[in-house]
């Protein structure tokens, strides 16, 4: 039979680690993904250019993969595109956005810090995301589109050194802010979580991201539509993938992250 294609979408690499932690608890599964190379970055473009690049790149892979579910493995997109991209396409999309309730409830001094884009920070979701699940705590929000270029850009060439500074950079500006529990909000800054969790673990303050509750309300969309007996999805062509689009020749960088990621490498969708 032919497997079910569970796919992931990111302006770039940063949804990799959503996609290795759901390939330990979807076995089976055919997984591919996309790094829409070509409109890199997101973050700090508008809305309505964020909502016309997910619409496009949502109906190439589509057409191309056939996927059974889509996971939205960007903040940015999931913030600003998933309502439009539900309405659009018959396909069920799973969301990732900032972990602010999980953070919320972790911190005893009640002072959250997030770490996303700027569109991220600066729009109404993650404003409303607070007042819903964060209510009586500090919720202090920056915004780093130097730490998400570094990560697209030159991650596959930094030394563990240059990792770290980088890190050091961003978690120094919370330091000063009193918080006790940190959000990931921009998917390409968990390629550094090892980095974060050395730094942030001497200061007493926890690191908290949104795989784990991606990872399980996928599986559970997954098993509710077998259940209906929906019909199994899937392209016969084999080997887990990442795409990336825009205009040949990809930089060695892509060869990189796929190696990283156990990932065949095309151009496309
Ligand atoms: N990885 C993306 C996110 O989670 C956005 C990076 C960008 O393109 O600015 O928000």
């Amino acid at each position: 039979m032919v497997p079910e294609t569970v796919a992931f979408l990111d302006s770039g690499v940063g949804g990799l680690p959503y996609l290795a932690h759901a390939r330990r608890l979807l076995p089976g599964r055919r997984l591919v993904y996309v790094a829409d190379r070509e409109n890199f970055p997101y973050g700090e473009k508008d809305r309505t250019s964020i909502v016309s690049f997910a619409l496009s790149l949502a109906e190439r892979l589509i057409n191309r993969e056939h996927p059974a579910l889509v996971v939205v493995a960007c903040n940015t997109m999931s913030v600003v595109a998933l309502d439009h991209l539900r309405a659009r396409f018959p396909v069920p999309f799973v969301g990732v956005v900032p972990a602010v309730k999980p953070a919320a409830s972790l911190s005893r001094r009640k002072r959250v810090g997030v770490l996303a884009t700027r569109q991220t920070v600066e729009g109404e979701y993650l404003r409303n995301l607070i007042l819903r699940h964060a209510a009586g705590c500090e919720v202090v929000s920056l915004s780093s589109s130097a730490l998400v270029e570094f990560v697209e850009k030159g991650l596959s060439r930094a030394s563990p050194r240059e990792r770290e500074e980088r890190v050091r950079g961003e978690v120094d500006r919370f330091l000063s802010e009193g918080i006790d529990a940190l959000v990931l909000g921009c998917t390409h800054f968990l390629h550094l979580e090892p980095e974060f969790r050395l730094l942030l673990d001497t200061e007493g303050i926890a690191l908290v991201d949104s795989r784990e509750g991606v990872t399980r309300q996928a599986v559970r969309l997954l098993q509710e539509s077998a259940r209906q007996g929906g019909a199994r999805h899937g392209s016969p062509d084999g080997p887990d993938a990442l795409y990336v689009t825009g205009p040949l020749p990809l930089e060695e960088r892509y060869q990189w992250f796929a190696g990283q990621f156990d990932l065949e490498l095309r151009a496309g969708p």
